[in-house]
């Protein structure tokens, strides 16, 4: 039981839709919206007033990554620390990553995972990385999209001698994936590039972090975003790019969408609003906190992602949240290519893209809605569960304030880490609560995160996208020539 709620008087903002309308929850489960709501309301229902705000969905960050090993050392934020400050933010649901190392059986790393997210305050659920090819591997991508409601994988393009890819690997498991109903995901950089430019870098006499974007420019990203779509085009499977940070990439995925191809892209907060001057910066600690890949893009580049998102041919935000503290970040005080790849954000997205998308007229609310909760749930198979505001969808909800402001800092956030690529960025709209299965987890700067109260969310197989590519394939099928 998780008792009764009733939003009262606010506007709910749905991606296709906005109307005034109270909310009522009841056992964790939206049980009616609408002017009837109140009426329905059981005795002792808590009551939350939101005229003047908007009720949307829950923020879905498809792109996080808490406790993870990575580059030798593990991020600050474990799964309890990074959803409470998710739950902060807005944010009711995560997608992380499970990433096995190369050799390690998918299996008995999604084990490890699961085990670790137990603490989780908010809903989580995973994409599992496929970092080398088997027909063990090939048997447990079986498992875990049957038994565990796994439906994505995913790719890393760069990341040489760790856990990069090769074509081969990145054609066994696309085709893998489509026969079992589940999307490819990838990290597109090329990795042979970045390692030969962070060498090139380095006898130039750069070793600071000015040297992470010259060893990885806007065409190693795109290179891979070109290739990686063209083998999924060629197998006839929709792809999903991870962390589209450049025009180029951007431009990769419309021109493919263009041709009839079903190819999603994804975009960071961070990407859409800060720029690659950060790595100048005279202070290694700040230069290096923004050291992640891709990296940030010169000026232009992040308008050329708002239109990807207005125009629809960029369809997700999300964080890549993946903190590493100062003490970590210098670990490559001597060689930029050491630095730990990695930056927050999983509490400031929806402020920063609600202040810089919908604040500036690029966006309008639902579509705000969209980008950050239904297109994601959409894509990722847990639609209407999540990403709406309906009778029968998970009470995961933001009663969002659009005149509140406040300026973010690492002084105020939740997040462990101990720096703030937003820090002294003042935004104007921010939650007033977050409900999570029902639940107020936070109200008015109190946060009332819960460790292990967050569900592990099973994903089914053969999302819309399916039936539309089975369907393709057989109207294309080629036949013989009958002699
Ligand atoms: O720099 C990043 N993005 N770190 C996390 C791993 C990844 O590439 O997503
Ligand atoms: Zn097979
Ligand atoms: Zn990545
Ligand atoms: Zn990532």
């Amino acid at each position: 039981m998780h008792g009764a709620l009733l939003i009262r008087g606010g506007t709910v903002v749905n991606a296709d839709r906005q109307e005034k309308a109270d909310v009522l929850c009841v056992d964790g489960v939206i049980a009616a919206v609408g002017a009837d709501a109140a009426a329905l309301a059981p005795a002792g229902t808590e009551v939350i007033d939101a005229s003047g705000q908007l009720v949307m969905p829950g923020g879905i960050d498809p792109h996080t990554h808490m406790q993870l090993p990575f580059m030798g050392t593990v991020t600050a934020d474990d799964f309890y620390t990074g959803t409470a400050a998710a739950l902060a933010g807005g944010t009711t649901s995560i997608i992380d990553f499970v990433i096995p190392d190369p050799q390690e059986p998918l299996l008995d790393a999604y084990r490890k995972w699961r085990g670790w997210a137990e603490k989780s305050a908010a809903d989580y659920s995973f994409h599992v990385a496929v970092t080398w090819w088997s027909e063990q591997v090939h048997a447990d991508m079986g498992i875990l999209v049957r038994e565990e409601g796994i439906n994505s994988f995913k790719h890393f393009m760069a990341y040489k001698n760790a856990i990069m890819c090769d074509d081969e690997t990145l054609v066994n498991s696309f085709k893998r994936a489509l026969e079992l109903g589940a999307m490819p995901t990838v990290h597109a950089e090329n990795g042979e590039l970045v390692y030969l430019l962070q060498q090139e870098v380095a006898r130039m006499g750069i070793t600071g972090p000015e040297g992470h974007p010259l060893a990885r420019p806007p065409m190693v990203e795109a290179e891979a975003a070109n290739r990686s779509i063209a083998i999924a085009g060629v197998l006839g499977v929709p792809i999903y790019v991870v962390h589209v940070s450049c025009m180029e990439a951007a431009q990769a995925i419309a021109a493919a969408r263009a041709r009839g191809q079903r190819v999603y892209g994804e975009v960071l907060a961070g990407h859409l609003v800060i720029d690659e001057s950060v790595y100048r910066d005279p202070d290694f600690a700040k230069a290096a906190a923004h050291v992640m890949s891709p990296p940030f893009r010169a000026k232009g580049h992040q308008e050329a992602l708002w239109q990807g998102l207005q125009s629809g041919q960029l369809h997700t935000t999300a964080t890549d949240h993946c903190t590493f503290c100062a003490a970590q970040k210098a670990m490559g005080k001597d060689n930029f290519a050491k630095i730990p790849n990695g930056t927050g954000g999983v509490e400031e997205r929806l402020a920063v893209i609600w202040d810089a998308g919908v604040n500036t007229g690029r966006l309008t609310p639902s579509e705000f809605v969209a980008i950050t909760s239904a297109n994601t749930a959409k894509l990722f198979n847990i639609y209407p569960r999540k990403g709406l505001v309906g009778v029968g969808a998970d009470a995961d909800l933001v009663v969002w304030d659009p005149k509140a402001s406040h300026t973010l800092s690492v002084k105020t956030q939740h997040s462990k880490g101990d720096y703030n690529i937003f820090e002294g960025r003042t935004v104007q709209g921010m939650p007033s609560h977050t409900i999570s299965q029902g639940v107020v987890a936070y109200a008015q700067g109190d946060l009332r995160a819960v460790q292990g109260k967050g569900r592990y969310i099973k994903r089914p197989a053969f999302g819309p996208n399916f039936d539309a590519v089975q369907r393709r394939a057989a109207t294309l099928q080629p036949t013989p020539v009958l002699r």
